[in-house]
């Protein structure tokens, strides 16, 4: 059975099985979204006419204050009746990558640092996404998901290129670093989060600093050859933080891209060892060091829930308007969160 719901006076079907965002984003309508698990609050909505059972949404991320005042989580709620739903402040209606259900093939499992592998997975058709965006895998045997960010960028739209790093006992570890084996098919949702790219007429070529924390790395990659091809002269400082240099990976890809582009620089920061070429300490700190000013410059953070915050506040400190500041968090387990 469905049931419609709209936005903005586009109209979709929600099946009982679907939340509200998922029945948006499978029909190209942009809701704003991140965690897709009902923890960030990033996709809270009004509900303007219709009723929703709000399922799993827990009261820390929508309150019963809210609740009573018409809010509702997208990706947690499901309508009862048909329902209009508005943005607030936002733009709505607006198209964006269809969320599809897609079969993958894996083409390549490599180790790339301590515990961390690059896992390239082949599609028969392409996938539209934003460079930044992540997706969700079903861990084989398990029917559990779990999300990882995209290190490609929207051209790269046939292999997909997810960085993993080992968690003991976690689902998706215990595959990837187990049995996952070239050839094994996988299912694969996305895209999913807001976490990308600006669109390329929205982007005017500003100076950036993106900060990932261990495999945080992963949507920079993306974001940072997308943003540098589109404008190569801009100015862009990457911060790359991990605990030992034996956790850092795809620094040569890196510094390929520091000689093609000049304005691009890496930083690596050791938070556990000194080692001569690397930084020591945290990256948002390295930054405060290095930058007196990023008045106009945009900021990208991935990684840990203390890394990003640590990352917001460094950027505030050096004059970073607010709306130019553009987060993913990540928990340290495989049980929640993009870029695990
Ligand atoms: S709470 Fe819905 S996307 Fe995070």
């Amino acid at each position: 059975m469905a049931t419609a719901i709209s936005v903005s006076g586009r109209r979709v079907e929600c099946t009982d099985d679907q939340s509200m965002l998922e029945a948006f984003l499978r029909a190209g309508i942009w809701m704003p979204n991140s965690c897709n698990q009902g923890t960030c609050g990033t996709c809270k909505l009004q509900v303007v006419c219709g009723e929703v059972d709000h399922g799993g949404s827990p009261l820390d991320t929508l309150t019963a204050e809210e609740r009573a005042a018409g809010l509702a989580l997208a990706c947690q709620a499901r309508p009862l009746a048909e329902t209009e739903v508005a943005l607030r402040g936002e733009e709505m209606g607006r198209t964006t990558h269809v969320l599809r259900d897609l079969t993958a093939t894996v083409v390549e499992v490599e180790e790339i640092a301590r515990d961390t592998r690059r896992v390239l997975l082949g599609l028969e058709e392409p996938l539209a996404f934003s460079a930044g965006q992540y997706v969700e895998l079903l861990v084989p045997g398990t029917g559990e998901r779990r999300q990882y960010s995209l290190a490609n960028t929207a051209e790269e739209d046939k292999v997909l290129e997810l960085h993993v790093r080992r968690i003991p006992g976690g689902v998706a570890s215990e595959w990837l670093f187990g049995a996952a084996a070239v050839g094994d098919r996988v299912e694969v949702r996305g895209p999913l989060g807001d976490f990308h790219v600006p669109d390329a007429d929205e982007d005017d070529g500003e100076p950036m600093v993106l900060i990932g924390g261990g495999t945080g790395l992963a949507p920079l990659l993306g974001i940072a050859r997308t943003a540098l091809e589109r404008h190569p002269d801009r100015t862009m400082v990457l911060y790359h933080g991990v605990r030992t240099a034996a956790d850092l990976y795809d620094t040569d890809r890196l510094a390929e891209l520091a000689a093609t582009y000049r304005g691009f620089n890496l930083v690596t920061v050791l938070s556990r060892e000194s080692v001569p070429g690397h930084r020591s300490g945290y990256a948002p700190d390295a930054f405060v060091d290095d930058i007196a000013s990023a008045r106009g410059w945009s900021g990208w953070l991935c990684g840990s829930p203390a890394l990003v915050e640590a990352g917001v506040k460094a950027f505030k400190r050096r004059r970073m308007a607010p709306r130019l500041i553009h987060r993913e968090k990540f928990e340290p387990a495989d049980a929640v969160g993009a870029g695990n």
